[in-house]
């Protein structure tokens, strides 16, 4: 098993990695089952793919399980589920010392987590993604947050969960489709900070996508170990580290609000375009070297990752996309702070880009393509 210690203070946890671990779960979640029960909540894809195995562990540690089984998708993030759920928790009397188990993908994880933070003013919660986007991100960092009219994530907090339970093999039941989404989260702390990671991606992402089990947690490891450094650095994002993690986040961002945040892109999907694009617009603007930038793009092209406009689906123009970008949420005094890149590896926050210059860019981009 390994292991990555989350360095908070007071709220320090742990991120357990092993294949196979949920069918042990019994025995390492035993010291969290506060009378012998656990509240655990899942989307219905999951229940029926991942929850079984998780059931029979908890039931031979003679742990009761008190499921609750929300609807899958992106919409579940809403005011409606979270009074939903948050009633089914009273309904459970769940108690302040109690912890519940979020078993999914990053919905699930964001709605427990910010479920958790306001439930009797605060109760514990444990981390058990089941997709790959939710094993390298975000079930890591506290990040929780439901969505709202005005757009994702716009009502939240930090809230750290009490341990990370990662079981690679729950991506064997994970469409792949979502398993090659969530390798742009993967693929992006090779490009933060971490050219020697790029390298080992280029060379074991076949194999990662194909299921082998060594890539996957090799993958996951040292995703969460780079996460882990950063959120340790920068819990709140006030310092510009933790922002780091935002590369391709707002050009995926545009893509993703001009797809109608529908299953036409999903998020990691936006990402890698992103990522390619920010690289891209790095080149353009004489701080990458071109070829850093066309590696970038030729990666995730042969992973079957979209990495420009049109592989993304998009159609709008450039001013339509920097329109997008205005109600970005990092959007602030006017300025909207930009991940660009001086290489693979290198990438830092820059507060002096141009928007009318990166509608150009996306411009020319589409024609160049
Ligand atoms: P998701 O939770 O919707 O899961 C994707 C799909 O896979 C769903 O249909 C789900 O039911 C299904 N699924 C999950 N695990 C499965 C499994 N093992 N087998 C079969 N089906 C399975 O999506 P996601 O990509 O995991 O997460 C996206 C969400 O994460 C977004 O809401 C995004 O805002 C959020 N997010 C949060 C952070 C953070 O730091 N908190 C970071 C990145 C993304
Ligand atoms: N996924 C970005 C963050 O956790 O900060």
């Amino acid at each position: 098993m390994a292991l990555v210690r989350v360095a908070l203070g007071a709220r320090s946890y742990d991120i357990l990695i092993e294949q196979g671990a949920l069918d042990r779960a019994g025995d390492t979640l035993a010291p969290y089952a506060r009378k012998g029960r656990l509240v655990v909540v899942t989307d219905a894809n999951v229940a029926a793919a991942q929850l079984p195995r998780l059931d029979a562990s908890l039931h031979a540690a003679n742990i009761a399980v008190e499921p609750i089984i929300l609807p899958p998708g992106e919409q579940t993030k809403s005011w409606r589920h979270l009074e939903q759920l948050l009633d089914a928790l009273l309904a459970l009397e769940i108690e302040r010392g109690d912890h519940i188990v979020a078993l999914g993908g990053g919905v699930i994880g964001d709605l427990v987590g910010f479920a958790a933070s306001i439930l009797k003013r605060g109760c514990h919660f444990i981390q058990v993604p089941t997709t790959l986007l939710a094993q390298v991100d975000s079930s890591v960092g506290g990040k929780t947050a439901i969505n709202a009219k005005a757009g994702k994530n716009l009502i939240g907090s930090f809230y750290q969960p009490a341990l990370v339970l990662i079981d690679p093999s729950t991506l064997d039941s994970l469409p792949p489709r979502e398993t090659r989404a969530g390798y742009a989260e993967v693929v992006k702390y090779g490009l933060i900070d971490d050219p020697e990671f790029f390298d080992w991606c280029a060379a074991n992402a076949q194999a990662l996508l194909a299921g082998d089990p060594d890539a996957r947690t090799i993958a996951i490891q040292r995703s969460v170990q780079a996460k882990a450094a950063i959120v340790a650095d920068d819990e709140r994002e006030t310092s510009g580290r933790r922002a780091l993690l935002n590369l391709g986040h707002t050009f995926g961002h545009a893509l993703e609000a001009d797809t109608g945040f529908s299953d036409t892109l999903l998020h990691g999907e936006g990402v890698a375009a992103g990522m390619a694009l920010a690289f891209r617009y790095s080149a353009r603007l004489g701080l990458c070297a071109q070829a850093d930038a066309d590696r970038v793009t030729a990666h995730l092209k042969a992973v079957g990752l979209p990495h420009d406009l049109a592989t993304a689906h998009v159609r709008a123009g450039g001013a339509a996309l920097v329109g997008h970008m205005l109600h970005d949420k990092k959007m602030a005094a006017g300025t909207l702070p930009f991940l660009l890149a001086r290489g693979i590896g290198q990438t830092f926050l820059s507060k002096d880009v141009a928007l009318d210059d990166v509608a150009a860019f996306l411009d020319a981009d589409r024609t160049a393509a």
